[in-house]
């Protein structure tokens, strides 16, 4: 494979697994490092990940890291709301660069008006500058989509999918526990839902949407039914969070795709301190009828750092213009350096 120059555009928690995993890689030169955090801009991205100087300085101008490394394409990693994410995508493809992001809400652009016209304008672009864009992840990106879409490839007939993830989000990174209110009060986590201070998952729309259409399937709607709290029975923790008995450990959330009045996807995603089981469990009523289970479930820190580096090759060789996982060859792992 030829040496692909890479920029990391957001150095959170996720880039600078990136990073690291990037380092693993034969094939792969990190060329450079955007992000707006001060306490990070400036730094040597290799002192940023606890590894020797790379010669890779952090920085938040995107312009100027992409006209001096002109990179084949860029890993980003900031945000999940394409309303946020669009102007930074906008540069990127401005300066010809191919993107695979995490941004939850790319995975599959289509769920609401507004999200479908801002991905209908990325697609423009990045047709005209010769280029590709796909936001892929763990999940969404491939657990409970890409990989149902994949399952259901032997059935005759599907009639009904069903998958439910589990996780004890002890595991996961910092920002993923705050973002499912692990640690607060039951009050707390309702308030800063509703006032969208915590965003719980996102992307369970995006998987319901991928999977219909990948299936052919109308749906009459999509119900996303509210964030539920997950409150501990006993008290349990993490390195970073404690949570007595009585608060919050995590949340659950579900969605449908209904269909003739009958839920035809269901999704149900589970993500709390302490869950003593963790899997991924899939089942696809038809002809045949298939069930997967994966357990313990699989790392969603690891997982999404592994599904997008390995989606570059097929990125950067895919026809120009937007994609979903559902367009490209089937996600495999690629060589490492060992
Ligand atoms: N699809 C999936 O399966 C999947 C899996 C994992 C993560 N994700 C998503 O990937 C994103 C990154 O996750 P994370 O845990 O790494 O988050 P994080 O720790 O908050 O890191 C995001 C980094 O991007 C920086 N940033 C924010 N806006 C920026 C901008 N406009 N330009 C440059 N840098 C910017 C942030 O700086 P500040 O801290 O100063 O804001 C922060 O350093 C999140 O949206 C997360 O939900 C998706």
């Amino acid at each position: 494979m030829k040496e692909v120059k890479v920029v990391l555009y957001g150095i959170g928690a996720i880039g600078r697994r990136m990073a690291s995993a990037l380092l693993e890689k034969k094939w792969a030169k990190i060329v450079g490092a955007v992000d707006i955090d001060p306490n990070k801009v400036g730094r040597d991205l290799g002192d940023l990940i606890g590894k020797k100087p790379l010669g890779v300085i952090i920085s938040d101008d995107p312009d100027a890291v992409l006209s001096e490394a002109k990179p084949h394409i860029v890993v980003h990693t900031t945000t999940s709301y394409l309303r946020d994410t669009y102007p930074q995508f906008v540069k990127i493809l401005g300066h010809g660069v191919n993107v695979v992001s995490t941004c939850e809400e790319l995975s599959y652009p289509y769920v609401t008006e507004e999200q479908r016209e801002l991905a209908e304008k990325l697609d423009k672009l990045a047709r005209e500058k010769g280029v590709t864009i796909l936001g892929t992840g763990i999940n969404p990106g491939f657990l409970m989509d890409t990989l149902v879409i994949t399952l259901t490839g032997p059935c005759i007939r599907v009639d009904r999918i069903e998958v439910v993830r589990q996780m004890n989000a002890a595991t996961r990174r910092v920002p993923f526990q705050r973002k499912i209110g692990a640690g607060l009060t039951v009050e707390e986590f309702k308030r800063k839902i509703s006032s969208h201070e915590i965003t719980g998952h996102v992307g369970l729309e995006q998987s319901i949407g991928m999977i219909a259409d990948a299936l052919g399937w109308r749906l009459d709607e999509v119900r996303v039914e509210p964030v539920e709290p997950v409150i501990a029975e006993r008290p349990v923790e993490s390195e970073a969070v404690k949570v007595p008995a009585g608060y919050c450990a995590g949340l659950r959330q579900r969605a449908m795709g209904v269909r003739g009045g009958e839920a035809v996807i269901t999704l149900d995603f589970r993500a709390y301190i302490g869950a003593e089981e963790e899997y991924d469990a899939i089942t696809i009523e038809g002809v045949p009828t298939i069930r997967e289970r994966i357990s313990p479930c699989v790392h969603g820190d690891y997982g999404t750092v592994g599904i997008t580096i390995n989606s570059i090759p097929k990125v950067i060789k895919a026809e120009p213009g937007l994609k979903t996982m559902k367009d490209l060859p089937i996600p495999s792992a690629t060589p490492s350096r060992a």
